[in-house]
This record gives C-alpha cells, sequence and structure tokens, in this order.
C-alpha cells in the first residue's frame, strides 16, 4: 500500500509528508513541480527514506501521473499541488487556472482511469482527498455566521475563483463517474515551512531585519488560523473516515483581525529577541495600500468534521503563534535559502508600489 500526495514539497505538504512518515510505515509517493513555492530542502531529512519517493512533475502530466499510479498503486490521492497565494493571482491569473482548474482537471482524468482498473476491496477503498480553502466562499459581514458545508460558493479572487472551479469539477467527478472524491475546505494555516510571502512568515521575516512591516489596508480584515499540524491531521481522519461525495470544513476558531495577528508577532519577538527598546518591533508595523477586492472576513463552522469525523483543533493561537516564531528563529537558513532573486522581484511587484499611508 502507498499514497500518492502531490504538492508535498510545499508549505502544508511538506508538514503532512513529515507527519505521515513519522506515523506509518506506508510508503508516500510524492509528485511536486518545485515551482518558487516547493522546496526538496524541506524534506532533507526524508529523501532516504525508503518509504518516500520523490517525483519531480506536474499535475497535469497525464502520462507522467499515469505511470506513477501504475507503478505504486496507491490506496489514495491526497492533491496539494496548487499555486496558492492571493497577491501572485491578482498580479497573474495564468499559472492559477493552469494549475488549480487545468491541471487538476488532468490528475481527475488520469485518477479515474486508474480507478476504475481497480477491483474490489481496492476500488472500494480508493479515495481523491482535494484539499480546497474557505475562500471559496467569498467575504463575511462582522455579524454573519461562520461558513458551513451549505454555503454557496461567491469567490473573490482569482485564487479562491481557480479553486472553486477546482472544486466544482471534483464534485462533478464523483456524481458523473463515482470517483470516491472528498473535499476540504480549510481556513488559513500557519507552521514551519511556510513560504515567506504569506502574513505570518513574511512579518517574522521583515520583524526580525528590521523592515517595515506591511499591513494592508485598516488592518481589520479578520482571517481563521489553524495551526498546520491540526489541519493535516483533519486530512489523515478525512482520509480514513470521510464519506466520498461530501465535504468537510476545517477551522481553528481563531478568528483574527490581522493588525492583532501582526502585533502578536512582534510582542512575541520583543521577549524571544530582547533588546534595548521594548515595544520596539510594533514600531515597524505599516498600514500600506489595501489589496484589491479583498475579502473583509472569513470564519469557518467545523462543527461536522468535529460531531462526524471527531476531530478538533489542538493546538491555541498563542502556543502555535509561538511555536512557528522559535520554528522561523532556529531555521533562519531555510528562510535565507528560499529567498531566491525570484523572491526579491516578488517583494518588488507586491510591495514597492504600496506607499507606507502611516
Ligand atoms: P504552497 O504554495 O506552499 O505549495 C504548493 C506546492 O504545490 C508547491 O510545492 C509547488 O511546487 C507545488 N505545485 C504547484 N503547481 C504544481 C503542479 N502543477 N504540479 C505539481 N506540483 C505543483 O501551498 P500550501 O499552502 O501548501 O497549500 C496547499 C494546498 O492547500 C493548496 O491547494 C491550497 O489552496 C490549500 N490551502 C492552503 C491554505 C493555507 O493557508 N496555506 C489554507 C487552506 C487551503
Ligand atoms: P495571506 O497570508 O496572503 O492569506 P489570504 O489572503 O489567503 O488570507 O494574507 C492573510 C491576511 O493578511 C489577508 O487579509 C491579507 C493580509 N496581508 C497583509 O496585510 N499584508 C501582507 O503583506 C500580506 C502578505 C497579507
Amino acid at each position: 500500500m502507498a499514497i500518492l500526495v502531490t504538492g508535498g514539497a510545499g508549505f502544508i505538504g511538506v508538514n503532512f509528508v513529515l507527519g505521515w512518515l513519522r506515523d506509518h510505515d506506508e510508503p508516500v509517493v510524492n509528485l511536486d513541480k518545485l515551482t518558487y513555492a516547493g522546496n526538496l530542502e524541506s524534506l532533507a531529512s526524508v529523501m532516504d527514506d525508503a518509504r518516500h519517493v520523490f517525483a519531480h512533475g506536474d499535475i497535469g502530466d497525464s502520462a507522467l501521473v499515469g505511470r506513477l499510479l501504475k507503478k505504486h498503486k496507491p490506496r489514495a490521492i491526497i492533491n496539494l499541488a496548487a499555486e496558492s497565494h492571493v497577491d501572485r493571482s491578482i498580479h497573474g491569473p495564468a499559472d492559477f487556472i493552469a494549475t488549480n482548474v487545468v491541471g487538476l482537471s488532468c490528475l481527475l482524468e488520469t485518477s479515474r482511469e486508474y480507478c476504475e482498473g481497480l477491483h474490489g476491496a481496492a476500488r472500494q477503498g480508493f479515495r481523491f482527498i482535494n484539499v480546497s480553502t474557505d475562500e471559496v466562499f467569498g467575504s463575511l459581514g462582522d455579524s454573519d455566521p461562520a461558513f458551513d458545508e451549505s454555503t454557496p460558493y461567491a469567490p473573490n479572487s482569482p485564487y479562491s475563483a481557480s479553486k472553486a472551479a477546482g472544486d466544482h469539477l471534483c464534485r462533478s467527478y464523483f456524481h458523473t463517474y463515482g470517483l470516491p472524491v472528498i473535499t476540504t475546505n480549510c481556513s488559513n494555516n500557519y507552521g514551519p515551512y511556510q513560504f515567506p510571502e504569506k502574513l505570518i512568515p513574511l512579518m517574522i521575516r521583515n520583524a526580525l531585519r528590521g523592515d517595515d512591516l506591511p499591513v494592508y489596508g485598516d488592518g481589520r480584515n479578520v482571517r481563521d488560523w489553524l495551526f498546520v499540524d491540526d489541519h493535516c491531521a483533519a486530512l489523515r481522519l478525512v482520509l480514513e473516515s470521510g464519506i466520498p461525495g461530501e465535504t468537510y470544513n476545517i477551522g481553528g476558531n481563531a478568528e483574527m483581525a490581522n493588525i492583532d495577528v501582526v502585533e502578536t508577532i512582534c510582542d512575541v519577538l520583543d521577549e524571544l529577541v530582547p533588546g534595548a527598546h521594548p515595544g520596539r518591533h510594533r514600531k515597524l508595523v505599516t498600514y500600506v495600500e489595501d489589496r484589491p477586492g479583498h475579502d473583509r472576513r472569513y470564519a469557518i463552522n467545523a462543527s461536522k468534521i468535529t460531531s462526524e469525523l471527531g476531530w478538533q483543533p489542538r493546538e491555541a493561537f498563542a502556543t502555535g503563534l509561538r511555536k512557528t516564531v522559535e520554528w522561523y528563529l532556529a531555521n533562519n537558513v531555510w528562510v535565507e535559502h528560499v529567498e531566491s532573486g525570484e523572491y526579491r522581484q516578488w517583494l518588488d511587484t507586491n510591495y514597492a508600489r504600496r506607499a507606507g499611508r502611516a
């Protein structure tokens, strides 16, 4: 037996693969295109492990995926391969359509052919886990109830629209072909190995360098935050006990305004990296031009996965954030290595025109 994880060199993928190999003997085939967001250095500890088979390639390469499926005969596919950053989708949606829609449709088709060739228990047990986001549901007002599994889709960014399209394709493969797809819609993850373009690792990196902390708009946009290990645990549970054709919302019960997240990071850094000026990291906060179409609030009602599968987040935001800051402090070399020319160019593209409004 084996599982196929796609996007296993990205943030959630690395945490999923490392966690899996800590707890299971079952091999993982890891297919990743190694875009700017994929990093083999994160997988260094398992690159020589016989249970981890790394394959460099695209989920849209049907010949390659077909060969991997034929050779390793996985009992499940967990699709984490994606373009995942909203701001990049605003600057260039094409890659998002190519991977999150066209690539996923190829992966579904190859998976369908593979699944139809399975028999008996192997066919019965096969699962395709489509890892998606809460952003497909759109934006909530301050007093709206949290998203549940029946909330209509209303994506507002090219990223969330591409994920919504992928979710609809997955739904259609269950209904039309009986491919046993389960979709999960999760809130914002944070933790080790996250690429420093996303809010939390970017703020930690900038604060450590004494650079500005660019908060979009008024800083009052709200996100729900989930420690990545809790997301990985939910995915393992969905894989083992989720019902094909169902969707499960996953969230951390940790709604926070962005400015509160940033100030909490500053306070943890003040404590862990003491200097002569208490409160000095907060002074780096700079309000900058808002993201176009910036969703105001996301919130997740995760009662279905809690009541039906027994999952709950274990990590509180305060402890998870502290662990995350400690990880970045201990892994500065990892951050330096991902700061390629491409990364510096991205910082220019996204932030140079956003003059500080302070
Ligand atoms: P990430 O950007 O850190 O990693 C994506 C990985 O996919 C990278 O390793 C990249 O090389 C790989 N990849 C990209 N295109 C590929 C292709 N065509 N073929 C094969 N590999 C490809 O993303 P992440 O944060 O780990 O997110 C993983 C999944 O979880 C995504 O589907 C994302 O939408 C979803 N998700 C993420 C969050 C979050 O907060 N990070 C929250 C909810 C859902
Ligand atoms: P991000 O980590 O990009 O995740 P998402 O947009 O998928 O929720 O951003 C989280 C929040 O932080 C979002 O409201 C945008 C905001 N943000 C900033 O204020 N400044 C930044 O530099 C970044 C990257 C994000």
